[in-house]
């Protein structure tokens, strides 16, 4: 192999062993730098006989123009190697999602409370709605409790500074005055009257605050007045209620004798799993009766034409038993960590 072979494959093999740029660049100043070896070939050339020197200029001028190829090839490689290197190192998924703006979702109790908008709506009920500031008269007088009467001090009341006739409804009972009034004055110039049939699903405020009372909460009233209207359907509609809010047949359902001025015959409603971890166990989960012919009237009905029933239910606990929450205050909290299991 003549001495200029040997060279090429010198500097291919020092070019293929250098790892990075700067071990490549050391091996080309070995090789084409100013006393590198191909250069010193080409002034080796200056001492040859000039018939000589044409055809050793020819292929030392081959042999460095091979090693230059060698040496452009290898930097190539070293280039892609680099890239492939940055490239795995700096990795990034681009199927991932992005991350966009949190979803939001809805509270818990508001997720209740149009369960049961739903479900009452599919058997006829209207929603009707009033003020959370509302009259004495709409909470107490008109749902017969007078004034000084002793069933006053039953639900503790937030009164507005200096104003003894308006007040937090302590109650969402007085939305059933409203709406028998506004009920009553549609159909006040007709012979008959259709049912009326609403739920009024709402907040109000007590002064109560532990571990299953909140100062704030809600409640869902109910009420149907009409002609006949029984007990017997009171107690069909609540039961077929509380089994379709529950999903499940596999429930329990008491009237237990109560008292509240604005019903009469009074009762609470209780309910009881007959499977999972509340088995057996019976909770009260809403107050009713039969519409006080004083409430009807106050509502400007005939007393004597209609009858009625009404519910109030407690959402809040329904929300608790539904979803297996232990403390009702965590609904009111604003705790993200919470809340945010409900979406
Ligand atoms: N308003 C009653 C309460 O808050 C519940 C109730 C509503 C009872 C309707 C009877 C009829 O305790």
């Amino acid at each position: 192999m003549d001495n200029l072979d040997q060279l090429i494959n010198e500097a291919r093999a020092a070019f293929a062993a250098a790892s990075d740029g700067a071990a490549l660049e050391q091996a080309k100043a070995r090789f084409l730098g100013k006393s590198g070896l191909v250069t010193e070939q080409l002034k080796a050339l200056g001492r040859l006989a000039p018939g000589e020197k044409r055809e050793r200029g020819a292929a030392v001028n081959r042999a460095k123009a091979a090693i230059e190829a060698a040496l452009d090839a290898r930097r190539e490689r070293l280039r892609e190697a680099a890239l492939d290197a940055q490239l795995a190192a700096e990795r990034l998924d681009v199927t991932l999602p992005g991350r966009g703006p949190a979803p939001g979702g809805l509270h818990p109790v508001s997720r209740t409370l149009e369960r049961i908008e739903r479900l009452f709506h599919s058997i006829g009920f209207a929603v009707a709605d009033g003020p959370e500031i509302e009259t004495d008269w709409h909470n107490f007088t008109a749902l017969n409790v007078p004034p000084n009467h002793p069933a006053r001090s039953m639900q503790d009341t937030f009164f507005l500074e200096g104003r003894d006739d308006i007040l937090l409804r302590t109650h969402t009972s007085p939305v059933q005055i409203r709406a028998m009034l506004a009920h009553a004055e549609r159909y006040r110039a007709h012979d008959v009257m259709p049912d009326l049939r609403i739920i009024a699903p709402g907040r109000v405020y007590r002064v109560d605050s532990d571990a299953t009372h909140s100062p704030m909460f809600h409640q869902v009233e109910g009420l149907w007045v009409g002609e006949r209207v029984s007990f017997a359907d009171l107690k069909g509609v609540v039961a077929d209620f509380l089994r379709r809010f529950f999903e499940t047949e596999a429930l329990q359902i008491r009237f237990r004798p109560s008292f509240f001025p604005f019903t009469e015959p009074s009762a609470e409603i209780d309910a009881a799993f007959m499977s999972g971890a509340l088995e057996g166990r019976w909770l009260e989960v809403a107050g009713c009766g039969m519409v006080h012919p004083n409430v009807l009237r106050a509502g400007g009905m005939d007393a004597e034409r209609y009858t009625g029933f009404a519910f109030g239910f407690g959402p809040d606990r329904l929300t608790m038993l539904r979803y297996g929450v232990g403390d009702l205050r965590l609904f009111f909290e604003g705790d993200l960590r919470f809340l945010g299991q409900f979406r």
